[in-house]
């Protein structure tokens, strides 16, 4: 069985579109020199994003596998970047329909994904969103078929919910290694929901994405709840002499369970200072006053 040492924190491609202030292979050196090695995309990235339809190489007309192939331009440019990062994609959402794990249009989305980012294999192979017309057993046997065949090193699942996972699960002969749901001091839903439980289950390791809130948590409150939680990160990030950025993150990483926030940021300052929010040892006191503040009130 493959494993691997996801690290502590990973790089997301959603938004690594053209033009930047930073050209693609700045933001991956910066991630991959601040110790973010898991490198996370989806065939998706770029749906609708007109630049990539233009310019992107690879990408469909609509812009789909546009950040795949970005990625995949600079992984062909500076090939020794592969070496160094853990690369991992994401199928199934198939607009408009929108989603589709069949056997026929994974099989077809992989081999996608792999021409887009000019590589024979990926390290990590997600299912991005579940299909509720899923047959486990069918797509089980899809994904070992994908292992099986080299093309994909690891597998992976997100936005499943519990339930789905075990599911899926019982069907592998590939363990699954992730789960990627939306976690944040925002979206603290996974905390009691039962996805960090099932993650504890089965030995997932929780990849979270949007980690901060889409940067709502930094940017002006839409509502007196975001203010008051904005309030609480201040607050905390001054305590600790950090920003409130890497607070939103030490909150994550701060959990036993070992949460890897996969960050969006595209500059590379910010991809370094977000780096450095591993050295942040939140007090248990600290976590639940953040914690409580997303909530409104007292735990019970
Ligand atoms: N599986 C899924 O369904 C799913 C869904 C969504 C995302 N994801 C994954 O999660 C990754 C991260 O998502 P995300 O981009 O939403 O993450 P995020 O880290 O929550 O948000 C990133 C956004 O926040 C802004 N930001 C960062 N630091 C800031 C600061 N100090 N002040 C103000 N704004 C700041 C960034 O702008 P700048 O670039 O200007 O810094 C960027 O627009 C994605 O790349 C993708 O890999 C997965």
């Amino acid at each position: 069985m493959t494993s691997f040492d996801f690290g502590k924190m990973a790089f997301g491609c959603w938004r690594l579109t053209e033009p930047n202030t930073a050209s693609v292979e700045q933001r991956l050196n910066a991630a991959l020199d601040a110790g973010l090695c898991l490198i996370d995309t989806a065939d998706i990235y770029g749906y609708g994003d007109s630049n990539n339809a233009i310019s992107v190489d690879g990408a469909e007309a609509d812009g789909f596998g546009g950040a795949e192939a970005l990625l995949g331009d600079c992984l062909a440019a500076q090939p020794h970047l592969r070496d160094r990062m853990i690369l991992a994609t994401k199928g199934g959402i198939r607009p408009p329909l929108p989603y589709d794990s069949s056997r026929a249009y994974l099989t077809a989305a992989l081999e996608a994904s792999l021409r887009r980012l000019r590589t024979d294999y990926v390290d990590l192979y997600q299912i991005h969103r579940p299909d509720l017309l899923t047959d486990y057993l069918d797509l089980a046997q899809t994904l070992d078929g994908f292992v099986q065949s080299g093309k994909v090193r690891a597998l992976g699942v997100s936005n499943f919910m519990p339930s789905q996972i075990r599911a899926l699960a019982a069907h592998l002969k590939t363990p699954l290694l992730t789960h990627q749901p939306e976690i944040s001091l925002w979206a603290t839903a996974p905390f009691e929901d039962g996805t960090l439980d099932i993650c504890a289950e089965l030995s997932l390791t929780p990849l979270a994405w949007s980690p901060l809130g889409q940067g709502s948590l930094l940017q002006p409150p839409q509502s007196t709840q975001m203010k008051t939680v904005q309030l609480a990160l201040q607050s905390c990030a001054e305590k600790y002499g950090v920003t409130p950025a890497q607070i939103a993150l030490a909150f994550l990483l701060a959990h036993p369970i070992g949460i890897v926030p996969i960050i969006g940021t595209q500059n590379p300052q910010r991809i370094a200072e977000s780096a450095r929010s591993v050295d942040i040892t939140l007090s248990r006191e600290d976590w639940y006053r953040l914690y409580v503040a997303r909530r409104g009130e007292a735990m019970p």
